[in-house]
């Protein structure tokens, strides 16, 4: 038995754990390492029907035995999505690391909420250490932060912090909101239109800004764009960036956006949810030169950072403001003490109840070090430049747009009338075959497959294998379908 386990053996054993608890938790394990060393297909793809089918559900009045919840936990990981796979290069995220599954374990074993430092005492220690890391890699060095449950919500929190800074009496006697404004690029994520609505705003009033041809958001046409709805009366209050967009991986010019934001006294938040991790890496870095002069951002470890879902960072250059945000006046006496800023990390989150998310980035990070990280993202840019260049070079294949970070927008390219239907027939038998698992997008009409390399198990090799069965693919489709 490993030596982990071993220890949390001993710890449950001296907490009176039932032997039958032991065997059950001693089982669990092996059924983990059975799970990590499984050859089988990515995925044993099921419609929910026959999935809804054969799963039992049923929650009785009386308890099951261990074995059954054994068996439960055995059917999940059959039918599960295998993400530490090397086929796995859909979303963005991917892959195990081993340390941050650990901490996962040492976080639940040690069940506590980081709203206090009476509760959270050492978690505090470190999840206050890991945010100044990470602030610095941003360069705010006298920022705050904290962890969110996802870069959705980070940038929800930017754009609260936007309102607040641009009035800040609002917080007390509410906002009319009609006639706010934010700036996005045509390419960012959903969940800025989503914010939108849940702040009060009106997804309306989230208003896209045309991008150049890699899909970065264009300065001259959000600086027209500001003196255009000004004109009109509306009151622009936040533009929101994004550094490494979801489809592209594009990276909007900071510098840029920010001399406009600083010339037109308007907050600028950076959606760095998928691409943050660049700054990790002295090559790539470059990506993101401007990020200082913004006023927050969000970035997401459990993206390229392999930690495991959620680990959510959101990082503010003026702490007071976040402290205003978050304010929760005197009605929670019960748990602070004192509403002076103090090290009860309550007062610079949403959340009241919230997990300890720093925990497995701290630990993966100090088991990698700032080295490991820089090393992760250079070798993930390298695979991406490998598979790349084979598309570009391969006859049959089309890459749909240039590539700044590890996003590949490709398809496979004939004499087929319907070469949507083509592709999308494609990933559908990809997924079916169970080896490979990409996503889909719409790029100007056409349906492009979207490989991400985001996942520590991809290899050349496996990325050999990927363009053989897509060329497979393609080719028995094409048969298949009217030509022109
Ligand atoms: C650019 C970008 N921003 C924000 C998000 C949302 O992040 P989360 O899934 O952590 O809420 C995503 C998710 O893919 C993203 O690609």
């Amino acid at each position: 038995m490993n030596e982990n386990l071993r220890i949390i053996r001993l710890i449950w054993l001296d907490s009176h754990i039932s032997m039958d608890e032991m065997q059950f938790l001693d089982s669990v394990y092996e059924l983990a390492v059975s799970y990590l060393d499984d050859e089988r297909p990515l995925v044993d793809y099921q419609n929910f029907e026959s999935l809804e089918k054969i799963t039992d559900t049923n929650l009785q009045h009386g308890p099951m035995p261990y074995e059954q919840i054994l068996l439960d936990i055995q059917h999940y990981l059959k039918y599960c999505v295998k993400t530490n796979q090397s086929g796995f290069m859909n979303p963005l995220w991917g892959g195990i690391s081993t340390v941050a599954l650990a901490s996962e374990l040492i976080t639940s074993l040690t069940n506590t909420s980081m709203y206090t430092f009476e509760l959270a005492p050492i978690g505090t220690v470190i999840e206050k250490s890991i945010i100044s890391k990470m602030l610095g890699y941003v360069g705010y060095p006298d920022g705050a932060g904290t962890f969110t449950t996802g870069g959705s919500n980070g940038n929800m929190l930017g754009m609260l912090c936007a309102r607040l800074k641009h009035n800040p009496m609002g917080m007390h006697t509410g906002y009319d909101n009609r006639n706010l404004v934010a700036l996005v690029s045509e390419e960012s994520h959903y969940s800025v239109v989503m914010a939108g609505n849940v702040i009060g705003i009106g997804k309306e009033n989230i208003i896209s800004i045309k991008s150049d041809s890699f899909g970065r958001m264009r300065a001259d046409a959000l600086a027209e764009e500001i003196k255009h709805l000004r004109a009109e009366g509306k009151d622009v209050f936040c533009v929101i960036a994004t550094s490494g967009t979801t489809v592209k991986g594009s990276f909007d010019p900071l510098k840029e956006l920010a001399e406009v934001c600083f010339r037109e006294n308007i907050w600028l938040h950076v959606d760095a949810a998928w691409g943050g991790s660049a700054l990790l890496s002295s090559k790539h870095t470059h990506l993101m030169d401007g990020i200082d002069l913004a006023d927050s951002v969000c970035w997401d470890a459990h993206k390229m950072m392999g930690i495991p879902l959620i680990c959510s960072s959101f990082l503010v250059k003026d702490e007071s403001i976040l402290a205003k945000v978050c304010n929760h006046t005197k009605s929670a006496h019960y748990l602070f003490q004192s509403e002076e800023k103090t090290n009860d990390l309550g007062h610079y989150s949403l959340q009241c109840g919230r997990r300890n998310d720093a925990l497995k980035l701290f630990l993966a990070w100090r088991q990698k070090g700032d080295e490991g990280w820089s090393r992760l993202i250079d070798t993930y840019m390298k695979l991406a430049d490998y598979v790349e260049s084979k598309i570009s070079l391969h006859a049959r294949l089309e890459l749909v747009s240039p590539r700044e970070w590890t996003n590949i927008c490709f398809r496979y390219s004939s004499e087929i009338i319907d070469q949507n239907a083509l592709n999308k027939e494609l990933r559908k038998r990809l997924m079916q075959n169970g080896n490979f698992m990409v996503s889909k997008a719409m790029i100007d009409g056409m349906y492009i497959i979207r490989l991400v390399i985001s996942n520590p198990e991809i290899t050349t090799s496996s990325l050999d294998n990927f363009i053989e069965e897509v060329v497979r693919l393609g080719e028995e489709i094409e048969k298949e379908l009217p030509h022109k």
